[in-house]
């Protein structure tokens, strides 16, 4: 039952390559359904063309089961929220359009999402039953998905600003090309965390990058990664299956380090020791391990999301839509996605 004076949020996602309806009731999370799409693992990334239609078959079924689980009915949902961007067009106008139909066919209000918001917000989802640690204001959130690296200052749910991003590459661009140039299957990312447990992080040195202010660059570690790879396979065909392991940890290692000094740095230029990570990459044990021994050394309160709220997924939009409801920025029903979008758009 709805008594008026609840808000519930249903939350659609359908950014890349994940279709997912969630239900969040007075912030607390009530169902987050996740449809992944596994075809394009043959092509060695996501293809937009694909992942469009497969947003088209699932959209419904997910939206069904994210209600049913949160045993809740369309006709107590105070407003549907979706994602406008960034992302890929035609991905992104699948739950747009859904999210237009539902919200005309329940007369209820319609709220665009910014992705990169849901991300950094994700630390706000309650659930029942789970310890609610919630970051305060300001605070530094490390932004780190295949799409994006910043480091993004956050001074309420929704106001943010990003004092330091990628000029080229993302971080988990870096995981997923490098682990094509050894042969991996995409998404690389998870798959060079899991080896690099086995493997020696001081087995090889690969080149870091200078750049200036709290801004990062990706794309030479990718080439640097290459030639280096190219010079031993001259020397011995077998080099990256002998030294797989002590590659994956190497290689996570440089990554790691570059995120971390930049965000070492924006903490120390703005007086802020209250820090949260999210995105796709976020998910990395490496990382997360990195963050606990600088928070312990730095005396940084840190937040680090549960790994189903890591990747790309409604719970985040439904959260956002929330603090959006309460404040009724709503979108109209000629809202449009777009595939670009900065974090205050
Ligand atoms: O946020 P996300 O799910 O989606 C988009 O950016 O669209 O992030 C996906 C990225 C991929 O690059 C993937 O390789 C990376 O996150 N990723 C990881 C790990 N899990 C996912 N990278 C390193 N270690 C992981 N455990």
């Amino acid at each position: 039952m709805n008594n008026k004076k609840d808000i519930i949020i249903l939350g659609i996602e359908s950014s890349c390559d994940d279709t997912s309806a969630a239900v969040i009731k007075n912030g607390v999370l009530l169902s987050n359904i996740i449809a992944s799409q596994k075809v394009h693992e043959a092509y060695g990334g996501v293809v937009p063309e694909l992942a469009s239609r497969a947003h088209q078959q699932n959209i419904v079924p997910v939206v069904d089961q994210a209600l049913k689980q949160a045993n809740v009915n369309r006709d107590e949902i105070s407003a549907v929220a979706f994602t406008r961007g960034p992302g890929l067009l035609g991905s992104l106008l699948v739950g747009t359009s859904f999210a237009k139909g539902f919200s005309l066919a329940c007369g209820i209000p319609l709220i665009e999402i910014n992705h990169l918001q849901g991300h950094v917000l994700a630390h706000y989802i309650q659930e029942e039953g789970v310890e609610f640690r919630e970051p305060k204001f300001p605070h530094l959130c490390l932004l780190v998905s295949g799409g994006n690296s910043q480091i993004i200052l956050v001074r309420d749910h929704l106001k943010m600003e990003v004092i330091g991003q990628t000029i080229d590459d993302a971080a988990g661009e870096a995981f997923d090309k490098c682990a094509k140039v050894m042969g991996m299957p995409y998404p690389g990312g998870p798959l060079i965390d899991k080896l690099a447990k086995e493997g020696n992080p001081d087995a090889f040195e690969f080149a870091k990058p200078r750049i200036k202010d709290l801004d990062y660059s990706f794309s030479g570690l990718k080439t640097s990664f290459l030639y280096f790879l190219r010079d031993r396979l001259k020397e011995n065909e077998n080099f990256i299956e002998e030294n797989q392991r002590d590659l994956c940890a190497s290689l996570q290692k440089t990554i790691i380090d570059i995120l971390m000094h930049k965000l070492v740095k924006a903490a120390r230029q703005t007086g802020i020791s209250e820090i949260t990570i999210g995105g796709g990459v976020s998910a990395n044990s490496g990382l997360q391990n990195a963050m606990k021994k600088e928070a312990q050394k730095r005396n940084w309160n840190i937040y680090i999301p549960k790994f189903a709220f890591t990747m790309d997924n409604a719970a985040m939009i439904a959260i956002t839509g929330y603090y959006k409801f309460q404040k009724n920025q709503f979108a109209k029903q000629d809202v449009v996605p777009f595939a670009r979008m900065n974090i205050n758009d």
